[in-house]
């Protein structure tokens, strides 16, 4: 029955009870953890794989309200089970009081310690298992996955289900992290086409390499062509093409997409054969289009027809109904890919993740958590799991790392670049207008950062 997580910690001042105790228990099938020091059983306790603690009430050290209170500050989901003199009931009546989930008394056969274990272990699995199921029924996950409790999430997703069926484009507008990608998604399975979901990010790419990675390359065409590439249009046949930041499309390629959607028909780079495609265009952008008219960066045409259907996803401060379903749908997968057993944020942290102003939106948010789990040791999360890292990790002068360790300024400037997006939280329209850069240039630097410093 013992997991890796479901270690018992034993602790009495007497090191042969301790070792009687464990001796016990390990028979009963249970791993155990012995120790005759309070303190150093109180920073055992930390750790994530301890389940349970069996304690002796009466410690020369530590008493047991003392003992529940210092273990509960830390890891209040971790049930202690004591274990009294006889005659003390008073102590024992006040440590169930202080929140002790159970106590044998002493002298006790095996037996009724294990069967204490036992039961305490049990409850505490149904209380686990209740709260997920009531979280997965209020989750409001739609068919498709998305998380839709908000009327205007339930609009979007209305909207898209709609959009799904027809053949016409589908623009997605919204701030950063608002899920466009993801409704991008929803809209590709919904459709029910059978080819593949292809993805393009236009402002990845230099503007010379968008056409021959949108319509494919003719051998040839130019030094490094050696053979012919089929491009995306072609890679999406039956399928979705996703064109994310479309407002970073240049406008010497925009007349080409313009024709290949009207025409469905398109030509690889360097050849005269134009080919028939199938492919249901999706485009999303963060930046307004609009103004990207006004100042000549996009073409009117290609405008208008890729605004036939148009979804717009609000930033998640104005459907803040959302969060709590978000979390709900989240907390348990985030929790078991970073090995942790955290089922539930208290309420003030929730009030709290509910009150933000998320500029980055629904991934602002998840990364937030995933953070919180991760230097979490389990339970439940408080408010202060999710305090930000601070703001100057020297403490004092932000530049002072920089000049002791000589950094050349290329570095200084990445640190900074990077800096700036986590600080409003991934936003790269955001960190690019407060870097007074545009966001080819932004791409372009972080591109050549590496994964670590
Ligand atoms: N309604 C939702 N339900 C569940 N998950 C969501 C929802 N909206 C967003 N997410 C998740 O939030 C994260 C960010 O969403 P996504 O990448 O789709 O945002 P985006 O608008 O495309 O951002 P960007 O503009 O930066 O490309 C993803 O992990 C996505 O799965
Ligand atoms: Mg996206």
């Amino acid at each position: 029955m013992s997991k890796a997580n479901d270690r018992i910690l034993v602790l009495d001042d007497d090191a042969g009870v301790v070792s009687y105790l464990v001796e016990v228990l390990s028979a009963a099938g249970f791993t155990c953890i012995g120790e005759s020091d309070p303190k150093r059983a109180l920073q055992r306790a930390q750790q994530p794989d301890v389940a349970l603690v069996v304690s002796d009430v009466e410690m020369p050290e530590l008493r047991g309200p003392a003992l529940l209170a210092a273990l509960h500050a830390e890891r209040p989901e971790v049930p202690v089970v004591l274990m009294t003199a006889f005659g003390s009931v008073d102590l024992a009546v006040s440590c169930m009081r202080a929140g002790a989930a159970d106590f044998v008394t002493k002298p006790f056969k095996a037996e009724a310690l294990v069967h204490a274990i036992q039961r305490v272990l049990r409850e505490r699995a149904l209380v686990k298992e209740v709260k997920r199921l009531k979280s997965a029924a209020t989750a409001a996950v739609s068919a498709r996955g998305l998380v839709a409790k908000s009327d205007a999430m339930k609009r979007v997703l209305d909207l898209a289900e709609r959009a799904a069926k027809a053949e016409t484009p589908v623009l997605l507008t919204g701030e950063s992290g608002t899920g466009k990608s993801a409704v991008a998604q929803f809209i590709h399975r919904a459709s029910g086409r059978s080819g593949s979901f292809v993805e393009l990010n236009c402002a990845s790419l230099p503007s010379n390499l968008v056409e021959s990675e949108l319509f494919g390359v003719r051998k040839g065409a130019f030094t490094d062509a050696r053979e012919d590439r089929p491009g995306l249009f072609v890679e999406a046949e039956a399928g979705t093409l996703f064109l994310d930041e479309i407002g970073e499309l240049p406008l010497e390629s925009q007349p080409k997409l313009l024709a290949a959607v009207e025409t469905r028909k398109i030509r690889a780079v360097g050849s005269s054969k134009q080919t028939t495609v199938d492919a249901r265009l999706i485009a999303a952008t963060n930046r307004s289009l609009e103004d990207a008219l006004r100042n000549h960066q996009f073409r009117p045409d290609l405008y208008y027809r890729l605004n036939v259907i148009r979804i717009e996803i609000p930033p998640l401060r104005e459907r803040r109904e959302d969060i709590v379903p978000l979390l709900d749908a989240y907390l348990p997968q985030v929790s078991k890919r970073a090995g942790r057993d955290v089922w539930e944020i208290e309420q003030d942290a929730m009030s709290w993740l509910q009150s933000q102003y998320w500029a980055g939106n629904v991934r602002e948010l998840l990364n937030l958590v995933e953070r919180a789990v991760t230097l979490s040791t389990g339970g439940a999360l408080k408010v202060e799991s999710f305090e930000r890292p601070s703001t100057s990790p020297t403490g004092g002068d932000p530049l002072a790392a920089a000049v002791s360790e000589r950094w050349p300024l290329e570095r200084l400037e990445l640190a900074y670049v990077r800096r700036m997006l986590a600080e409003v939280g991934g936003n790269k329209a955001e960190a690019a207008r407060v870097l007074g850069i545009d966001r080819r240039t932004l791409y372009a630097k972080l591109a050549e950062v590496p994964e670590k410093d």
